[in-house]
């Protein structure tokens, strides 16, 4: 594929305000280590979210002589330290919306997670920023198709945080090449088109709050850190392997290949963290003591329960829904001691990305 197709014709909106609300995502295949301009080393699939949300409103009107490119706001108010950020975002999709260059845009952001819950919120916050200026486009391109839409706000948003381009669409969404699934591309993510079981149809993600603190380390510093890493290969390997383990699991309802994959992935990634040059660790002794925990109620009670990490020391939990009441039983009975301030977030799969507004002023 030639990214050129992404390129936008040039044009002068008219002022307007556009408002979305896009979900985070859960790696079930991490995306670890990237290459070139947000490229990632080998496929990822996640399961996307509906309750931990950004919802962003983009309010565009032309842009005057001197005047910046954007105002960002978090709640309502400015937030400077996301600027260097989205600033470097607008540089690097400006070849791709070329329409930007005359607007001012005033952005207004907010998740509807606890904000100091210590969940990542860049792929949630980079996807309604895409998903809203990708819509301004839209209007102005007669002949868009959906389809076109939804890759490009997710090749977009692939170029602020690269588990952003899953959380255009969902349930399940796959980014990166692969023999597995025809269409897939390094580019943007596509939805996962072939069976899914009914195990998985509403499955459960409940994320214990191990830590409220924003992580030592970003991602990005881990990913560049896999270029050297002396497992590259290695991984490059399992995680193509995984990926197709998995997809078969899916579906056929295999919940214990499921699982063992899922959890694989999540200590992987953590290794590799571990092994990366220097090392960095992000989980707590909290962290293995929750985990510890969970696979004895799995064992001693048959609930088919497994946890996943991301970049950091929470613990997601994944199960099929009609264990929803058990599973909530234990967690207050067992893991809540182990949340900061007791805070747990129940969600579950959900289907993407939303258009909430679109006015022309
Ligand atoms: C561990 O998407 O946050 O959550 O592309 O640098 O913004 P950038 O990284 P980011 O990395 C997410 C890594 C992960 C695994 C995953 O979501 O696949």
């Amino acid at each position: 594929m030639d990214e050129s197709i992404f390129i936008s014709k040039n044009f002068i909106p008219k002022e307007g305000r556009v408002v979305c609300e896009s979900p985070s995502n859960i790696a079930l295949i991490k995306y670890w280590g990237k290459y070139g301009l947000q490229f990632p080393i080998n496929p990822s699939l996640s399961f996307t979210l509906s309750n931990c949300k950004t919802k962003t409103s983009l309010e565009y009107s032309p842009r005057l002589e001197g005047q910046g490119r954007f105002d960002f706001l978090y709640d309502g108010k400015i937030k400077k330290t996301f600027e260097n950020k989205i600033e470097e975002f607008f540089e690097r999709i400006s070849p791709f919306c070329p329409y930007l260059e005359n607007l001012f845009l005033k952005i207004n952001s907010k998740n509807t997670f606890p904000h100091s819950s210590g969940i990542a919120s860049s792929a949630s916050a980079f996807c309604s920023l895409a998903f809203c200026i990708v819509s301004i486009e839209k209007r102005y391109s007669e002949r868009m198709t959906e389809q076109f839409f939804f890759n490009k706000v997710s090749f977009i948003a692939r170029l602020g945080s690269g588990s952003g381009s899953r959380s255009v669409s969902g349930p399940l969404m796959i980014w990166g090449e692969n023999e597995f699934h025809s269409g897939s591309s390094n580019y943007f993510a596509v939805n996962y088109r072939h069976k899914i079981h009914q195990i998985f149809k509403n499955y459960q993600n409940t994320v214990l709050i191990i830590d409220d603190r924003i992580k030592i380390s970003s991602s990005s510093d881990g990913h560049k850190k896999m270029t050297k890493h002396p497992f590259i290969n290695d991984r490059k390997n399992q995680a193509k392997n995984n990926l197709k383990i998995i997809l078969d699991a899916i579906s056929m309802g295999d919940l214990q290949v499921f699982i063992k994959v899922v959890e694989e992935e999540a200590m992987t990634l953590h290794s590799l963290m571990m092994s990366s040059q220097p090392p960095t660790v992000l989980i707590k002794s909290k962290t293995l003591e929750v985990i510890e925990l969970l696979k004895n109620f799995r064992e001693k009670e048959n609930v088919p329960i497994c946890f996943t990490l991301d970049a950091g020391p929470n613990v997601h939990l994944l199960y099929p829904e009609k264990y929803k009441q058990e599973v909530i039983r234990f967690i207050k009975q067992k893991l809540v001691y182990y949340c900061q301030n007791h805070l747990f977030i129940n969600d579950n799969v959900g289907l993407g990305t939303k258009l909430l507004d679109f006015k022309l002023i």
